[in-house]
């Protein structure tokens, strides 16, 4: 088994940066597991599929494989064969894999990726079940959250840094909606693990945070 890091989280927390920037300060693997659903995600509104329609979102998994390699240390996701890892980032990705990754069979598909990982390497692992669900012994579980507004605002910024025609309020509302789903889904909901430690990066600067979490990592 190797040391686990676990990081859950709503949309917007700054977890992936922060996973980022922890995994290369202790020399973990980061895994992006969100990525994981995107890349079925890329999947089913390729094929047209309903996401509504668990019956069809569970055939369509079956003739899906979703894989993940690191090229130069980054994680790429690929879906049957194929690089996707430039098209997992779009609003419409990511609102099919919030609505998607509440079908068992969806979940079940990318629990064992997830656990191998984990067993074959160190590993910071962010989503929404790692602390609670897919690493329930996880060695360090860190909760990762922020306000709604500083989530909103996070984002605003770094669309409009990519020139992206945006408003702030829509992204608030996207951002709510998408916490109520993750939330209140009866399969694997995102919330704290008992065990996980709370941090609120509303005011805090992104060093601030990656030292916090490395604080309470193992020390070398
Ligand atoms: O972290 P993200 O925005 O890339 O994740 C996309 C969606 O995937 C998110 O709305 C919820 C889902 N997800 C999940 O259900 N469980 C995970 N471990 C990771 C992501």
């Amino acid at each position: 088994m190797g040391y686990n890091v676990a990081i859950d989280g709503p949309a917007g927390a700054g977890k992936s940066t922060i996973a980022k920037l922890v995994a290369k300060e202790k020399g973990y693997i980061y895994v992006d597991t969100g990525a994981m659903y995107r890349g079925l995600a890329i999947h089913f509104l390729d094929k047209g599929v309903d996401p509504e329609n668990s019956a069809d979102i569970a055939r369509a998994c079956q003739d899906a494989d979703v894989s993940i390699r690191y090229e130069d240390g980054a994680q790429q996701i690929y879906l049957n064969g194929k690089n996707v890892t430039d098209r997992l980032r779009t609003e419409d990705v990511g609102n099919m894999a919030s609505k998607t990754s509440a079908i068992p069979a969806v979940r079940e598909k990318l629990l064992e990726l997830q656990r191998s990982l984990a067993r074959e390497g160190d590993v910071i692992m962010d989503g929404r079940d790692i602390g609670t669900h897919i690493l329930p012994d996880a060695d360090v579980k860190i909760y990762l959250t922020a306000s709604v507004e500083t989530r909103a605002k996070r984002r605003y910024e770094e669309l409009k840094e990519k020139g992206a025609n945006c408003d702030l309020n829509q992204i608030a509302q996207d951002i709510k909606e998408r916490d109520e789903r993750d939330m209140t889904r009866e399969i694997a909901p995102l919330k704290k693990a008992k065990d996980a430690i709370l941090i609120d990066s509303s005011d805090m600067t992104i060093p601030e945070v990656v030292s916090a979490i490395c604080g309470y990592c193992r020390q070398e």
